[in-house]
């Protein structure tokens, strides 16, 4: 497997998520930024017209993703960590998903959320419905335990 974790972080409980899966996989990790970077006041989920809640009812509105140094074409596997934002993933995994979306075709893609309550299953009813296409494995919510991860990607 040739794999790579790719995740977005904003206090960093999808970090420690991210850590968990690369150590159950031994894939090495990329932490995702938005360009201009989310501030606290973009993530007030309570304003209305908070860019994280304009995002949520609009999924046009989209922020560029900062370029990171990583090759996807040689990937078969794709793992995707976000914390879930209005009962979906952010924006910014959306963004992810259409700059790169050609290279990621056909190749075996595993999301995992951290979250305060949410199913990562809401997610992922929203990941496939925006992009078909692409080759989805069913989510994971973490933290877990390494036995669940790696069960994860027996799947
Ligand atoms: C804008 C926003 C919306 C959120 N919406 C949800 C939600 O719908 N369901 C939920 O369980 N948690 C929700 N949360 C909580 C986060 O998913 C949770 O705190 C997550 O672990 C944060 O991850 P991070 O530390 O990697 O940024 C929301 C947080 C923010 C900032």
């Amino acid at each position: 497997m040739k794999a790579t974790i790719f995740y977005f972080t904003m206090s960093g409980n999808t970090e420690l998520a991210a850590k968990e899966v690369a150590e159950a996989t031994g894939a090495p990790l990329v932490r995702l930024f938005a360009d201009p970077p989310y501030t606290i006041d973009d993530i007030d989920w309570t304003h209305p017209y908070a860019r994280c809640t304009r995002e949520h009812k609009d999924h046009s509105l989209m922020p560029r993703v900062k370029p990171f140094d990583v090759d996807i074409a040689p990937l078969d596997t794709v793992f995707i960590g976000f914390p879930i934002w209005w009962h979906e993933e952010p924006a910014i995994i959306r963004a992810f998903l259409t700059t790169y979306h050609d290279l990621l075709k056909g190749k075996n893609i595993y999301p995992f959320c951290s979250s305060y309550s949410s199913p990562v299953s809401e997610a992922d009813a929203s990941l496939t419905k925006d992009f078909p296409d692409l080759n989805w494995k069913v989510g994971l919510r973490l933290p877990g335990s390494q036995t669940a991860i790696k069960k994860w990607m027996e799947r």
